[in-house]
């Protein structure tokens, strides 16, 4: 038994992960496997970035904050990070829920389980620069 807190010892790992992601200071959004994912988590920073409540998006897709100032080459470059299993980091103009546009900056991961991809990560803030 490791002195020191480890992070995979059995009964810490989740409580701590759950703690680390429900307190983040950022907007964290966790998609099912697909490459048209679907939201199965967003965080409480994700309501108070977003405006949109986290029960409430679950089974949407973050597609939710797009609109009409949304950079297409932006969401094309997303697009085929999601097709190749590679990493995406990127900045556009998305949307809350009651309209106002701002600049996400955002960084989406694919999570693997031996080598097949189950979940996709993505870390999301408020920028003030494009
Ligand atoms: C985990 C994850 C997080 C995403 N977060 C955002 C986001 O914050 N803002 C956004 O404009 N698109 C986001 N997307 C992208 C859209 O969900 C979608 O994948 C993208 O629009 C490409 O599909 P389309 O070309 O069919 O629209 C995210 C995608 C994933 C997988």
């Amino acid at each position: 038994m490791a002195k020191s807190l480890h992070l995979t010892t059995e009964n810490t790992e989740l409580p701590l992960l759950q703690a680390l992601v429900e307190n983040s200071f950022d907007s964290v959004l966790i998609t099912d496997a697909s490459s048209d994912g679907k939201i199965i988590y967003a965080n409480p920073a994700f309501k108070i970035l977003t405006g949109f409540d986290p029960a409430k998006v679950i089974g949407k897709t973050p597609r939710i904050l797009q609109g009409p100032a949304t950079d297409k080459k932006v969401i094309a470059r997303l697009s085929s990070a999601l097709k190749s299993g590679g990493r995406f980091e990127g900045k556009a103009i998305n949307y809350k829920k009651d309209g106002t546009p701002f600049i996400m900056f955002w960084r989406v991961v694919p999570i693997k389980v031996k080598r097949t991809i189950v979940a996709w990560v993505a870390i999301q803030r408020e920028t003030s620069s494009l």
